[in-house]
């Protein structure tokens, strides 16, 4: 994988809906200069991120998982698919696949993910419900650097949101995917102006670890 330049190549890998896709293309439009994406890739023919990519004109490429044997020879495929697209920083926009210790490990502090819970809590699926079910009073977002560790790299950014005494399981995806696509780009951007960087299996921003992680309420310039 190259080392980023003034406007580094970005890839995306989606599985459904695309709202956070979305939500970096806008700010893309926005800050043209800060980075490309470069290419958008999904497992799943029907999502309708592509839709939002072609759209945007941006590349798209369909690597459906279930033609192919395991894990391995996927992920085999996506590593040579972003690397023949000279691809320098990977987001995992709802990619609903998990990847081999393999491909983690190749592409290790050049991609991240969102996950919609305050980490390290409730990793996996089912968040949202299993955050209500538990009675907690905050919920919230995760964007973290991606290791071997499902749902378990670096955290970077998190935002908090307030669960209200009536809240559902759909009011509080719907809040938690607010706060997401505020806080996505704005992590994107900190890796475009070299801000944001991963040494020593920690996240850095502006030369300092990430010791605890930003929170969005005390952060944002
Ligand atoms: C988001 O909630 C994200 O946290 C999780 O998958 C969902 C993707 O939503 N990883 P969308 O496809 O971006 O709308």
């Amino acid at each position: 994988m190259q080392k980023p330049h003034s406007t580094p190549r970005i890839g995306v890998l989606i599985s459904g809906s695309g709202s956070n896709l979305q939500a970096i293309i806008d700010h893309q439009k926005l800050h043209s200069n800060l980075y490309e994406i470069a290419l958008v890739i999904s497992n799943k023919a029907d999502a309708f991120g592509l839709v939002r990519a072609e759209n945007a004109n941006i590349p798209t490429m369909v690597i459906d998982h279930t033609q192919y044997n395991d894990r391995e020879a996927f992920d085999a495929k996506l590593q040579q698919t972003l690397e023949e697209a000279k691809i320098e920083f990977i987001v995992l926009a709802g990619f609903m696949r998990i990847l081999t210790r393999g491909f983690t490990q190749h592409f290790l502090g050049k991609m991240i993910n969102i996950h919609p819970s305050l980490l390290p809590k409730y990793t996996g699926l089912h968040t949202h419900q299993r955050a209500l079910d538990a009675g907690d009073k905050e919920h919230g977002l995760s964007i973290h650097f991606v290791t071997p560790e499902l749902d378990g790299g670096p955290v970077i950014l998190q935002a908090v949101v307030k669960i209200d005494p009536n809240e559902t399981e759909t009011s509080l995806r719907e809040k938690v995917h607010q706060q997401e696509h505020i806080t996505y780009p704005l992590v994107i951007e900190w890796f475009a102006l070299g801000r944001l960087s991963f040494k020593d299996n920690q996240a850095w921003l502006d030369q300092k670890i990430l010791k605890q992680p930003q929170v969005l309420s005390k952060t944002i310039s």
